[in-house]
């Protein structure tokens, strides 16, 4: 990097305030007109910039990573989860990478949270219903949903966000069950009521929903896969709010369509924007639009977040979010 201000290239529209920021700090180039990078722009800005604060949307796999230029010495990414970034390329390529914990956690359980209730009580399905003026007045036993309240959830990932979708779901009146790499702390279980499940498999056949809360790593791809999901009661209720290919979408969609599961609220798909198609004309699902962290206020603090991780790293200090691949 030059003795001048550092080069940075932003992928994707940032919030205001945050785009702002970097303007002052640093010679950046935006991405005004938020169309996501293609490939060969992707390839283009790792060759000319010093920084790159990509998001979810730019897969930064080993054959990109190895063209960089070697003016580039970071990758300040824009979101918690870096499964799109090769770790390991990076690494070999001596870039330094950083991501953006802890202030999406809470947003993020609100949206598990949300698409618990929903897909429980069949809010957007009545929403749907309503305007399709399906609504002829209370009925006694029309669009019946299943109660929340006296029910057992699985966590699958304990970590900050599945923490916080626990505290939630205990706050509902629910029995908090969970599965993890490792055990939490017997405090951490005392507040939440929490039972730990060593074997994921055992947990799954005795739970009424499911959340899952874990990173995508190599492990955690179709950790939920036909076979897995064949262990749920029929009754189980299934909220993804990690990433799509943590669950094989296809196998869930064929078991909601035949009512081998009762229903499901996700956020995140396997081929993300892709839907599979057979879930697009289900009932007995909700789609968000990978709304986890969408707030002004989360969306505000990832953007500060890539700017603290850059500026530590400029002032020769091991920005706060490095991320380091896995031994
Ligand atoms: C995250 O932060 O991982 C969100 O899913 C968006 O990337």
């Amino acid at each position: 990097m030059s003795d001048t201000k550092p080069f940075v290239i932003v992928t994707r529209k940032f919030p205001d305030p945050v785009e702002a920021r970097m303007r002052e700090l640093f010679t950046v180039e935006l991405n005004p007109d938020d169309t996501p990078f293609t490939r060969d722009q992707l390839a283009d800005a790792l060759s000319r910039a010093d920084i790159l604060a990509p998001t979810i949307t730019d897969k930064l796999d080993a054959d990109l990573l190895a063209g960089a230029g070697g003016q580039l010495k970071m990758i300040a990414n824009f979101g918690v989860g870096v499964d799109h970034i090769d770790l390991n390329a990076a690494h070999a390529k001596g870039l330094v990478v950083s991501n953006t914990p802890g202030v999406l956690t809470e947003d993020t359980a609100d949206i598990a949270m949300a698409l618990m209730l929903d897909a429980a009580r069949r809010v957007t399905e009545g929403d749907r219903r309503t305007r399709a003026g399906e609504f002829k007045g209370w009925h006694p036993v029309w669009m019946m949903g299943r109660s929340v309240h006296g029910k057992s959830l699985g966590v699958i990932g304990m970590g900050r966000i599945g923490q916080a979708v626990a505290r939630r779901a205990a706050g509902f009146g629910m029995d908090i069950h969970y599965h993890n790499r490792s055990r939490v702390s017997g405090a951490i279980e005392t507040t939440l009521g929490a039972t730990y499940w060593e074997d994921l498999d055992a947990m799954l056949g005795r739970v009424d929903f499911v959340s899952v809360n874990c990173p995508r790593t190599p492990t955690t791809y179709h950790l939920l896969d036909a076979r897995r999901l064949a262990l749920l009661q029929p009754h189980a209720i299934v909220v993804n709010t990690a990433r799509g290919d943590i669950i094989e979408e296809a196998a869930l969609a064929a078991m909601l369509a035949d009512g081998r599961l009762a229903a499901a609220g996700l956020d995140v798909y396997e081929f993300e924007p892709r839907v599979e198609a057979q879930l697009l004309g289900l009932d007995n699902v909700v789609l968000a639009p990978h709304l986890g962290s969408g707030t002004i206020e989360t969306r505000t603090a990832m953007g500060e977040k890539v700017i603290v991780n850059i500026k530590a790293f400029l002032d020769g200090h091991r920005p706060p979010d490095r991320v380091v691949p896995a031994e």
